[in-house]
């Protein structure tokens, strides 16, 4: 396979890298993992699988799948001390404050998987970080609304585990209905991996000082907290709150399109993809199915979101700019029809990425020839000069 940008990634070359996992078409609007396109693993495979795919290089057996599931579901758990790390927080904490802390801090329990040098802990480490983040995020949300953490259950499939420890209450078992498990399930495969984006450059510059793993994650969940990048799901959904109704989608284009107006249409537009995002392709069907299934298919945030991206599609500066709706653009209407809040939104897209975070992170350390990341800079201040005196300034 020649080694091909496809797209000028706006870095010199040292921040650019090779990498085998994931190829992004952005003019035809394709993803690949390992060469399967994203369509067909949404629809044909499930998360844990496509984390086996992305970590691994091949699609399972069903042996290695059994294998590798239940090595999952062993690691759900959290040391039980790190469950004094949530009450350290304020209880209004955004919850990904709380998963860039807790994450961080897994170096202080985990330190038989810090040893970056050792394949074997840089794999206990993966296993470990897929395995926990559900366990993080639900407790992170149950800490904001001040329910009892509900801890994870082996008898569940990742998806399911997450929504019950999410939703549970001890008065009332949650009651994990299996099309809405598996809407959460093909949300996390949609979210796993994009090739360098800005987190997982992140995660790679991290890792190349030799960092561990758990810091370099909790890095990561750092750069995708941004509206610009993995924050642009919850900024989307209250972006069409604020719209409200479908008569007043004109106004809010007409202010995407102004450059004195720094509002943009959250969800639109994207460093790579110049054509849909085909992840907002599925992400808008299961939106359908979620919705019917829950009996809000008339919710007003969806008939606002399809109303406008048909009017955004129909004109012309985004015709000409190649803008069209991004993996952000549905994702938080289904999130919210579910019952998540808005605060919760970019946790899920943290956990569905820690996948894509960790296998870049072991292939950039199985490179023999990794140095230290340091982008080049092209100076443009002052040419050198000497100090003034304050009394003479
Ligand atoms: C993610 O990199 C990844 O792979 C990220 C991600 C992943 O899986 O990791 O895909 C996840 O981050 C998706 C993007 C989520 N962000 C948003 O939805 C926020 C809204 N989108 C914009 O902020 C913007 O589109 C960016 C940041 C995503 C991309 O910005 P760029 O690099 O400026 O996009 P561009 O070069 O294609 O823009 C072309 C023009 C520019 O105007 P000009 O300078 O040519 O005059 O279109 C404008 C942009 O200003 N533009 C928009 C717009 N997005 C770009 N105008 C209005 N609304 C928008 N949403």
């Amino acid at each position: 396979q020649a080694k091909v940008f496809t797209y000028d990634p706006g870095f010199t070359s040292t921040a650019s890298c090779d990498s085998t996992i994931t190829f992004i078409d952005g003019n035809k609007g394709e993803l690949l993992h390992r060469g399967y396109p994203i369509d067909q693993l949404a629809e044909k495979s499930h998360y844990l699988e496509v984390c086996y795919l992305l970590l691994y290089g091949e699609l399972p057996s069903a042996k290695e799948l059994e294998v590798f599931e239940q090595t999952i579901t062993n690691h759900t758990m959290l040391h039980e001390q790190m469950v004094n790390f949530f009450r350290g927080f304020r209880r209004d904490a955004h919850p990904m404050a709380i998963m860039v802390g807790v994450v961080g801090a897994m170096s202080a329990f985990y330190h038989d998987s810090t040893d970056i040098n050792d394949p074997r802990q840089r794999e206990i480490a993966s296993h470990r970080l897929i395995a926990k983040m559900p366990t993080i995020a639900a407790w992170a949300y149950k800490y904001s609304i001040g329910q009892p953490f509900v801890y994870p259950r082996n008898d569940l499939d990742y998806a399911s585990n997450f929504l019950r420890m999410c939703f549970s209450v001890p008065a009332e078992e949650y009651e994990v209905n299996p099309i809405l498990s598996r809407a959460m399930d093909r949300i996390f495969t949609l979210h796993a991996d994009h090739e360098q984006n800005a987190s997982t450059s992140t995660v790679r510059l991290a890792s190349s000082s030799g960092a561990n793993p758990f810091a370099c994650i909790a890095a990561g969940i750092a750069c995708l907290w941004g509206p610009a990048h993995g924050g642009a799901n919850q900024a989307c959904l209250e972006m069409l709150e604020e719209i409200g109704t479908v008569d007043r989608i004109p106004e809010f284009i007409d202010r995407a399109k102004d450059k004195n107006d720094p509002f943009r249409l959250m969800g639109f537009g994207h460093r790579v993809y110049k054509n849909f995002d085909p992840r907002a392709t599925v992400m808008k069907q299961s939106a359908d199915e979620v919705l019917e299934l829950l009996g809000v298919e008339d919710n007003p945030k969806l008939q606002v979101a399809k109303e406008l991206e048909k009017e955004a599609l129909n004109d012309p500066y985004f015709a000409e700019k190649k803008l069209f709706p991004n993996v952000d653009f549905y994702s938080g209407i289904i999130l919210e029809a579910m019952g998540f809040p808005t605060s919760m939104f970019t946790p899920i897209f943290a956990l569905s990425r820690t996948v894509g975070w960790i296998s870049q992170w072991k292939e950039q350390l199985d490179d023999p020839q990794l140095k230290i990341g340091r982008p080049r800079q092209l100076y443009m201040g002052e040419t050198r000069r000497d100090y003034v005196e304050i009394e003479n300034r």
